[in-house]
């Protein structure tokens, strides 16, 4: 009989947190839950630590601390980015669930990493700010990066037992998005809603518009740099339009490995947290035969520019990436919260491209981040961009309104 696995799950009120507690209640002697985390979701942390009785959790906020501490007093309560580092780096922890939105994750990751853990890494937009200072440090510590993203899970399962020098490209496949079939002519009048009916995945509110925008599959790009060691010209990206092929190995001699499955995250998630072992996951099974069917179709990168824009910064590298995550997550909130336009994302993340390109002033900002806060100092250079474009920009137009 396998031991209990002590995990964390940093992000457990969001959708990958959702789904690796399905996988915990579903092998309960496998997995035991030593700690929680969300930022505002309380309500939903609560009934989480009623059922999986964790030692400690962590909130966003002194309150919402305190309130959780008179109800549950057997309970330690931490609160804000310090307790989000002291449960990624509990010693009692084997393996870390990197659930966390945006960059927001960079210094728990980071802090899991440091202490060797096991890290199953949903969250990307840190690999995208600083993927080269994870890699280096998890060699350091030996730490086991855990790709969870289905597309890098995809890959590392194909890559299992093959020499690096035996491949030759990745080939990420993308679903395309709710708007793949769109006139980009429409583009200006996609509602909020709209962005947000992604035809395959069930996601975060954030990364489900940067699949809308395809930004996600720039920053997927950068995140499989990182995490496979290849260089950017070694990626490339195709629309599979049903998502059952996660993506592909291309190796030197014309093989090509791929890995494939239902859209459920529950598959890499549990991948994961099982690993090296597989789980017997009670999920409905891929039928080929009633699919018929698989479509691939290169990525149009006219009708979606964010993802030339995410590939541009990453052949930049230096801080590039880091300037248009920090950007992009300001556009997208803007965009969620009915602030700006579907269109103004791309068009503010090209300017704020731009301007990094020619920034003379603080040089400084062209270089690779050498230490977390250089990847954070880059990550606010690129959100204060954005604020001050989009301030500037606010069209006078009236915001397309969702359809009723
Ligand atoms: N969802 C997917 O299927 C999927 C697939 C592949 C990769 N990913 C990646 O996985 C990450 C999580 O995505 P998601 O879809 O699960 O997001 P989500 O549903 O929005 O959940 C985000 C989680 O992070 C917490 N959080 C938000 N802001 C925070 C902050 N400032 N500090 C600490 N915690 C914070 C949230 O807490 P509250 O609930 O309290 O706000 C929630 O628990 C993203 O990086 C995404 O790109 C997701």
């Amino acid at each position: 009989m396998t031991a209990s696995k002590p995990i964390s799950v940093l992000g457990s009120t969001g959708s990958i947190g959702g789904s690796t507690l399905d996988i915990v209640r579903e092998f309960p002697e496998r997995f035991r839950v030593v700690s929680l985390s969300c930022h505002q979701s309380v309500e939903q942390l609560a009934e989480q630590i009623r059922e999986f009785r964790p030692d400690r959790v962590c909130v966003g906020s002194e309150t919402a601390a305190g309130d959780l501490r008179a109800t549950f007093p057997e309970v330690g309560v931490c609160v804000g980015e310090v307790g989000l580092v002291r449960l990624a780096g509990d010693p009692e922890v084997e393996l870390v669930v990197s659930g966390i939105v945006g960059a927001a994750g960079l210094l728990p990751g980071y802090a899991a990493v440091q202490a060797g853990k096991a890290i199953a890494i949903a969250n990307k937009e840190p690999l995208v700010l600083a993927g080269e200072l994870f890699v280096n440090e998890a060699k350091r510590t030996g730490a086991t990066l855990l790709p969870t993203d289905s597309e890098h899970n995809a890959i590392f399962q194909a890559l299992h037992g093959h020499a690096r020098e035996h491949v030759a490209r990745i080939i990420l496949t993308a679903s395309g998005g709710p708007f793949r079939d769109r006139p980009p002519t429409e583009f200006a009048n996609i509602t909020v809603d709209e962005a947000l009916a992604h035809p395959n995945w069930e996601m975060g509110p954030k990364v489900t518009i940067d699949s809308a925008t395809m930004m996600n599959k720039g920053l997927e790009v950068i995140e499989a740099r990182w995490l496979f060691g290849l260089s950017v010209d070694q990626i490339r990206v195709v629309v599979h339009r049903q998502s059952i092929v996660h993506s592909l190995v291309e190796f030197v001699d014309g093989s090509f490995l791929a890995q494939l499955g239902l859209p459920d995250m529950r598959i890499p998630i549990a991948y994961c947290l099982a690993y090296p072992d597989r789980l017997p996951l009670s999920l409905p099974k891929l039928q080929l035969e009633a699919l018929g069917r698989l479509d691939f179709a290169p990525a149009d990168l006219q009708r979606f520019p964010c993802l030339d824009l995410a590939m541009q910064a990453a052949r930049f590298g230096g801080s590039a990436p880091a300037v248009i995550n920090g950007a992009n997550e300001v556009l997208v909130a803007a965009f969620l919260a009915g602030a700006i336009r579907f269109l103004d994302i791309t068009q503010t993340l090209q300017a704020v491209l731009q301007f990094w390109k020619v920034q003379q002033t603080h040089p400084e900002l062209l270089t690779t981040p050498k230490t977390l806060d250089d990847a954070l100092c880059a990550d606010a250079w690129g959100r204060e961009q954005a604020a001050a474009l989009m301030n500037r920009n606010l069209t006078r137009e009236p915001l397309p309104q969702a359809v009723a």
